[in-house]
């Protein structure tokens, strides 16, 4: 528990007589924080804060994350208990609703999400619109946010009940739509959910069946990819949940707000390096390449990260990190590939690097994606696939923060402010008189 003390923070412009009391608000766990909404009121500036760094934009009640000590809570629950004893239906509704369910409403949620696992017919067209070479993850984009076209009885956001759909359909479908994505990508039909599958032994049906033979999903294979959407369904407010509170604070539909986080967690600083890992992998290509790639990660001029390094929040280590290299051994060993050279290379750079002080000054640690696409390769996952597997399981935290926000009775428009350092005032001249 918190014990810092209540209080307030003064702050003062210097030079005038002025100065506010800004409240500290105390959180359950973690720093007070201080409110300074009266700030521009009352003293006539605004914080400077590039990169939301210093700033909360909301108050939550979903995820907390303590940077320093490498501890990732879900609702209150520890992501290494939850990965080792939850499964993804489970934490999805714990991430929802706040509490670990009974029996009979973990049934009832299963229920809830697999009776919405299907996708409207029409939806498949919009497929043949894409090219076949078409990254997934634009075309997941594109899809989901397309379901507000047709989910039409689930716009109304201030209706609880249609919030709830809203919520079903989406935990429900976007698998269905990631795995059609995959399909048309290597030109194979489309394969319908089954519902008598677990989550993710369905999703690996619908990556990997085809209509010409049997296909079983290996228990192995599932239990890993359950515990991976476990690691990655929430983490309270990173760019793609803050894209999609801010989306979402203007009254926009569900559907396209978690469109909108799926766009941003496509970057390669956020949900994309899991593709980029693997990626820079391959270029090093050999252990013996590793010193003279760190060396060009260290020097400014190159312009290359270590991608899988480094957090915003984490300085000790990521949590899911550790529980990502675990799972990796355990899934290579239960696969039976004895030698990996990927991951031999990965495991050789996480040395270098933590022995390395332009790392240990800067407390860069590898984070949950260093050693997730190795997992996924073994899987046979394609790599185009790492960051929509990513949108897959994040999809749940993202409509658990929307849910959160919009029943929030002190929610807003997201409207950050600015240092303006463009021109000033001047007038417009005629094309004829600009020298
Ligand atoms: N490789 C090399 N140097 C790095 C790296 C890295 N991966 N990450 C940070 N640094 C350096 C950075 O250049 C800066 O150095 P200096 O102080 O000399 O200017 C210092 O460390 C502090 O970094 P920062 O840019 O202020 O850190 P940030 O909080 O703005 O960025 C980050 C966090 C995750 C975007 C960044 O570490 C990064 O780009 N990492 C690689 C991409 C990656 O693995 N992303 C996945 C994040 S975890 C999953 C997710 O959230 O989606």
């Amino acid at each position: 528990m918190n014990d810092m003390p209540n209080g307030s923070v003064t702050i003062t412009l210097e030079g005038t007589n002025k100065s506010i009391r800004a409240p500290l608000v105390q959180a359950t766990v973690g720093p007070p924080v201080a409110d300074i909404r009266k700030l521009y009121s009352d003293l006539g500036i605004f914080t400077f804060d590039p990169g939301f760094g210093m700033t909360a934009a909301c108050e939550s009640k979903i995820t907390y994350i303590d940077g320093d000590q490498g501890i990732l809570l879900y609702r209150g629950y520890p992501i290494e208990q939850l990965a080792e004893s939850s499964d993804f239906i489970e934490v999805s509704y714990l991430l929802l609703h706040g509490e670990l369910p009974t029996a009979a409403q973990l049934e009832e949620f299963k229920k809830g999400v697999t009776m919405h696992t299907m996708v409207h017919e029409q939806i498949r067209r919009f497929y043949d619109g894409f090219r076949r070479d078409a990254h997934p993850m634009a075309v997941l984009c594109g899809v989901v946010g397309a379901l507000s076209a047709f989910y039409h009885d689930t716009l109304d956001i201030t209706d609880e009940r249609q919030r709830e759909i809203a919520a079903f359909r989406l935990i429900a479908k976007v698998p269905t739509l990631a795995a059609m994505a995959y399909k048309y990508s290597i030109g194979q039909p489309f394969v319908y959910p089954r519902n008598d599958l677990s989550y993710a032994e369905n999703f690996l049906y619908m990556l990997n069946a085809v209509p010409a033979e049997e296909y079983k999903v290996n228990p192995i294979l599932a239990k890993a990819m359950d515990r991976i959407l476990v690691l990655h369904a929430d983490h309270e407010q990173n760019a793609s949940t803050s894209t999609v509170r801010l989306a979402g604070s203007t009254g926009a539909n569900p559907y396209a707000c978690i469109a909108a986080g799926i766009a941003a967690l496509w970057g390669p600083a956020h949900g994309g390096a899991n593709e980029a890992v693997l990626k820079m992998l391959g270029e090093i290509g050999k252990p013996e390449n590793i010193p003279a790639f760190i060396s060009q990660v260290k020097d400014k001029n190159a312009h290359t990260k270590l991608m899988g390094f480094g957090h915003r929040v984490y300085k000790n280590f990521d949590p899911r990190a550790k529980i990502m290299k675990e799972t990796c051994h355990e899934v290579l060993a239960e696969l039976g590939i004895k030698d990996e050279p990927l991951l031999d290379m990965a495991m050789e750079m996480e040395r270098i690097a933590l022995s390395d002080d332009y790392f240990i000054s800067r407390k860069l640690y590898p984070n949950v994606d260093f050693y997730s696409g190795i997992i996924l390769k073994a899987m046979g996952i394609p790599t185009s696939m790492f960051t929509v597997l990513f949108a897959v399981a994040r999809t749940v935290g993202w409509v658990s923060q929307w849910k959160e926000m919009i029943e929030d009775p002190s929610q807003r428009i997201g409207r950050p402010r600015q240092v303006y350092t463009g021109a000033t005032s001047r007038d417009y001249r005629e094309v004829a008189a600009r020298g």
